[in-house]
């Protein structure tokens, strides 16, 4: 990163955002003043042809977003009343995700912002997730305990200011997204899955199936190094075993919602009580949840129900927001773009990268041992 001095923080700017990661095409365009973000356009370009093949094909979701990615960024040029001349700057998705994807929005923002004379910005799309929350609901800023929930991550962060990301935990296999859409396949369900378990487990019985909460015991303590982490395999495994069980007994029709239920319940309750954890030992009075499965009404209650008796707030993006969009691009951009940083034409896209201003902390590190605000239970 290189470029012009650190803006003053309140100088107004404008930024169009593009978001190519993975199966939907976004642009969108944002204004910020100061802490506050104003969405001024949205368009997303979802490729259903994925729900054929069960998942996404990367060289099909690369050619749709050729095809795409230049109606709809002027379209949200369009939908704002702007110019490509009158923004600040471009931000582009350029990490992690499918990097024949990521290569087609990043691509064409470049050249959108050279020929604007304007400066490009690489933003991490996890960053971005957490970003997504504040455009509704301006309170939803730092410091506060973050837990990102999407298709390919599961992240647990303290962030005590936007750009400086602690991380505390993560799961060591799936996603939490990922386990909806695996265990809604061994179900026959279709994919993607979250959607249609959550609704299945509104009519299921609580008590029918009763999985393990994984790596949530009574007796963990804060130097245990699994006291952050999440692990949905074994709970995608026990899954596996009661619908094979249901299958041989012929079943399976009315076990459905039942089995639903029981999965979310359990993977609700472990992510409530990581969530829960992590606001406790830094004294977070705020929880922001992002990404796709924050979609999940149950899981938001769940979270609110566990930290809000305790003094603390959860705020939570609408669907539109929760899952891929340019919006939380374009935000995150326009932070880093008012705190100077630019990015080269060299950009490139990554499959895989940390989200900038990540550290890692030990459970050692917490300040739960000193003033916390949310006293154990
Ligand atoms: N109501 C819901 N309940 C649970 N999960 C949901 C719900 N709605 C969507 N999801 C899940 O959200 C995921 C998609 O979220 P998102 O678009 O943020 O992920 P992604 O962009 O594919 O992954 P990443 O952001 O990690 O690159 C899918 O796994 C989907 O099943
Ligand atoms: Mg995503």
């Amino acid at each position: 990163m290189s470029g012009p001095p650190i803006a003053p923080d309140d100088a107004p700017s404008l930024v169009l955002g593009i978001e190519t990661s993975c199966d939907e095409t976004s642009a969108a365009v944002v204004e910020r003043r100061g802490d506050a973000f104003t969405l001024r356009s949205l368009v997303i370009l979802s490729q259903d042809v994925h729900r054929l093949f069960g998942g996404v094909v990367p060289e099909i979701a690369s050619r749709a977003h050729l095809t795409r990615v230049v109606p709809v960024t002027r379209r949200a040029l369009d939908d704002a009343g702007v110019a490509a001349g009158e923004l600040d700057a471009v931000a582009v998705t350029h990490a992690p995700g499918l990097v024949g994807a990521l290569l087609v929005g990043m691509s064409y923002g470049k050249a959108l912002a050279f020929a604007a004379g304007r400066p490009v910005i690489g933003v991490h799309h996890m960053e971005g997730h957490l970003f997504a929350t504040v455009l509704e609901h301006p309170d939803a800023v730092p410091p506060f305990t973050g837990l990102l929930v999407s298709g390919g991550h599961t992240l647990l962060l303290d962030v005590d200011a936007w750009g400086s990301y602690r991380l505390l935990g993560a799961t060591r296999d799936d996603a939490a997204g990922e386990a909806f859409d695996k265990v809604a396949k061994l179900m026959g369900l279709p994919y993607p899955g979250g959607r249609v378990i959550e609704q299945l487990a509104r009519e299921g019985d609580p008590t029918r199936h009763r999985f393990a909460r994984p790596m949530v015991r009574a007796n963990q303590t804060l130097g245990d190094d699994d006291y952050f982490d999440v692990s949905f395999s074994g709970l995608k495994t026990g899954l596996l075993h009661a619908v094979r069980r249901a299958e041989a007994a012929g079943t399976l029709d009315e076990e459905r919602p039942h089995l639903a239920r029981g999965f979310q319940d359990a993977l609700i309750d472990t992510l409530v009580e990581k969530t829960y954890r992590a606001a406790r030992a830094f004294g977070r009075t705020r929880v922001v949840l992002g990404g796709g499965v924050a979609c999940n009404r149950a899981l938001v209650e769940a979270v609110r129900a566990r930290v809000a008796p305790r003094g603390a707030t959860v705020y939570a993006p609408t669907p539109r927001l929760a899952t891929d969009n340019a919006a939380m691009i374009a935000a995150a951009g326009a932070w880093r773009f008012a705190h100077g940083e630019r990015s080269g034409w060299d950009l490139n896209a990554y499959a895989a990268r940390e989200i900038p201003g990540l550290t890692r902390t030990t459970t050692r590190d917490t300040p739960d041992s000193h003033g916390n605000t949310l006293p154990p239970n």
